[in-house]
């Protein structure tokens, strides 16, 4: 017997589209399913004035399969010289929805993110003021600090002073990965929310390390424990509306990533409503998948839900492909591991 499921088209909070060849091969790969998407600005250069992100948007829009009405809502890349003027008028006038916080040093492309947080006050006022969304990569960069410690030490040392600087903030937590963030995020309802990627309710740290090293599964935040993955499918099928889709797809061209250094990323635009259905399913909580794809991004973002719907069939397992080739070489698609029977039939 066919199963069907129709959500409200799901949107991506949290998506790196990249540019020029790039760009060009995974656009679509979003544009299928998705209605809109948060852009995230760590280009090279990044998206830091209003006319950088007019014109990045501008490429999206062109690389774009013909009649795709896939939305790119811009963000704007916060410096510590960031003029508070720019970044209100890009808000004001539609062009930008919200500032992304890079700690510098944090991730891919985030050399000219933030040092000094204080440094931010007059921006992050002024955010408050207008009703921008700050949307945050939250790890603290020190070599001290373990790299499975630093979400959790991030918002014990950075994130939660500076919301008590500028309480009225609005603040999304991107890609949280731990039971700490999961509780930290829900503490603040309609100031504080936070995204959850696809990967991380798949994988835990032993699918990146046991058995040989993996580099398709490695990404910032790193996936951590088992225990951290659960506490994040339960929040994600909670219906809670402070926890939503973010995917954090991160297509880097697969010379890169296999490498003896290799860069942080998972690609999972092409197979993302397949796994989150296939998981949802087995959690009991299909009921709740609308709520965490279509729903609550937009409504903590004050935003409308798309006006039109997706329909996802379950069946016999789906076969992906392994890899999408793109005009900047091949893309590993995200393997979950598992079969996938959901398919997005329309
Ligand atoms: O794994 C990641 N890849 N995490 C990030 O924060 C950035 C992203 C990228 O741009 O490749
Ligand atoms: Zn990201």
């Amino acid at each position: 017997m066919t199963q069907n499921l129709i959500l409200t088209r799901p949107d991506d909070w949290h998506l790196h589209l990249r540019d020029g060849a790039m760009l060009e091969g995974v656009a679509a790969e979003s544009a299928r399913n998705f209605g809109r998407a948060i852009i995230m600005p760590n280009l090279v250069p990044p998206v830091v004035t209003a006319a950088q992100a007019l014109a990045y948007k501008g490429r999206i829009l062109a690389a774009l399969p013909k009649n795709s009405t896939f939305q790119p809502l811009m963000t704007l890349y916060l410096t510590e010289q960031t003029d508070p003027d720019d970044l209100a008028s890009a808000h004001a006038s539609g062009l930008v929805t919200a500032a992304k916080l890079y700690p510098a040093g944090a991730t891919t492309n985030s050399e000219s993110g933030v040092q000094n947080f204080n440094k931010l006050q007059p921006v992050l006022e002024r955010m408050a003021e207008i009703g921008m969304p700050m949307c945050v990569h939250g790890e603290v960069t020190d070599a001290d600090v373990d790299i499975f410690d630093r979400e959790a030490v991030f918002i014990d040392r950075i994130l939660d002073p500076l919301r008590r600087r500028v309480p009225n903030l609005k603040v999304v937590m991107e890609h949280i990965t731990t039971a700490e963030g999961i509780a930290y995020a829900k503490s603040a309802p309609g100031k504080l929310a936070a995204t959850i990627t696809t990967h991380h309710l798949i994988i835990n740290r032993n699918h990146i390390l046991a058995g040989g090293l993996r580099p398709h599964y490695y990404c910032l935040p790193v996936a951590k424990r088992e225990t951290h993955r659960l506490a994040l499918l339960d929040a994600a099928t909670s219906g809670n509306p402070c926890y939503f889709l973010g995917t954090d797809s991160a297509p880097h061209a697969d010379s890169a990533k296999e490498s003896a250094c290799g860069c942080a990323g998972v690609f999972s635009a092409t197979n993302t409503m397949s796994c989150l259905a296939e998981i949802f399913d087995r959690a009991g909580a299909l009921d709740r998948l609308e709520g965490f794809t279509s729903l609550f991004g937009p409504k903590f973002y004050e935003l409308a839900p798309n006006p039109d719907q997706i329909t996802l069939t379950k069946g016999a397992p789906i076969k992906f492909p392994s890899h999408i080739d793109t005009g900047a070489g091949p893309v590993t698609l995200f393997n979950p591991g598992i079969d996938l029977h959901w398919m997005v039939t329309d």
